[in-house]
């Protein structure tokens, strides 16, 4: 993997939290939470990308990581182009790294790619000129820092002490970008306990996910949670004969009211979206007061301002 820092240390591009520095994850959370929208206030800006330009390579489907980096750019005053597998000159056989090229002879300081393709945000920051930044915004089952850091800013707002919190993960955890992320970030912060649900064939490989607790039954592993996190089964990463059958993974593994009462009574419940009701969150669960699903959305946008402007002040200091 390209190196993500430079030599002293800032951040040079986002393209995974696995490693980065308990020091860096807690500025950048520092960052996003003054850039958190207050109820009834405008949304804070700045500007740090002033004549910067930012393009969104999103090579797979996304409403709320395109939307949030969109809108964190613009308010940082940077331009913003967005670039959509279906309607850009790869689906006429450019390659991904023609398309980079093309943009960079644009002017292009920022790179936001989601990509299906394990490896490919690393060697497009391999391959950019300059201070050009990369930021993943979700590579295939690996990585989805901005949403790790989300997702561990949502937590802290609530819960700050994470040594004593046990944060509880259920569903498709094979598959999933998000808990890869979110782990990485919640371990380097230093909580207490972390466990994992699911199916046997949704389990992943025994050697990921150091320092985790396992478990397939979720009344179980609910018991005393203070956070749980539903996540959604990736079909879109399986084959056919793999996609489980949705009443049987619902009766097993769907996160309900009922089932809450297991978890701590002040226990909060999370998603990062999209979500299927009724298949791994009932939809009052997901809709009721335990939810902090619409924060973390909201905090989507803070995080990647942070992201964007702690990029940019790395790339004037240097
Ligand atoms: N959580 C998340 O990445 O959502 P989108 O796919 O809508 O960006």
């Amino acid at each position: 993997m390209s190196a993500q820092l430079d030599a002293a240390g800032r951040l040079r591009h986002l393209l995974t939290l696995d490693g980065l520095p308990p020091s860096l994850l807690r500025a950048l959370l520092e960052c996003a939470r003054g850039y958190v929208r207050m109820p009834h206030a405008a949304a804070p800006r700045g500007r740090d990308l002033e004549g910067r330009t930012v393009a969104n390579l999103f090579l797979e489907p996304s409403t709320r990581t395109r939307v949030s980096f969109e809108l964190a750019a613009r308010r940082l005053g940077a331009d913003v182009v967005n670039v959509e597998s279906a309607g850009a000159s790869m689906v006429k056989g450019e390659t991904l790294l023609d398309t980079i090229y093309t943009l960079q002879a644009m002017r292009t300081d920022f790179f936001v790619i989601r990509t299906a393709e394990s490896g490919a945000p690393a060697r497009v920051a391999e391959h950019v000129e300059g201070d050009i930044a990369v930021v993943s915004g979700g590579e295939s089952h690996v990585s989805h820092p901005t949403q790790g850091l989300l997702d561990a800013l949502t937590i802290v707002q609530r819960k700050p002490d994470l040594d004593r919190l046990v944060v509880c993960i259920v569903g498709d955890i094979a598959h999933s970008r998000v808990a890869r992320s979110a782990t990485q970030a919640l371990r380097t912060l230093g909580v207490r306990e972390l466990r994992l649900v699911a199916p046997a064939e949704l389990m992943p490989h025994a050697t990921e996910f150091p320092g985790s607790d396992r478990f397939t039954d979720l009344d179980v592993a609910l018991d005393g949670a203070d956070v749980v996190m539903a996540l959604r089964i990736q079909k879109e990463r399986m084959a056919e004969a793999e996609i489980p059958d949705q009443v049987v993974y619902r009766a097993r593994f769907g996160l309900t009211r009922e089932r809450m009462k297991r978890a701590l009574p002040d226990a909060i419940v999370m998603h990062p979206g999209p979500m299927n009701r009724g298949v791994e969150i009932e939809g009052d669960l997901a809709d009721g007061p335990q939810s902090v699903i619409r924060t973390q959305v909201a905090n989507g946008v803070a995080v990647r301002m942070a992201v964007l402007a702690t990029l940019a002040e790395g790339a004037r200091a240097r």
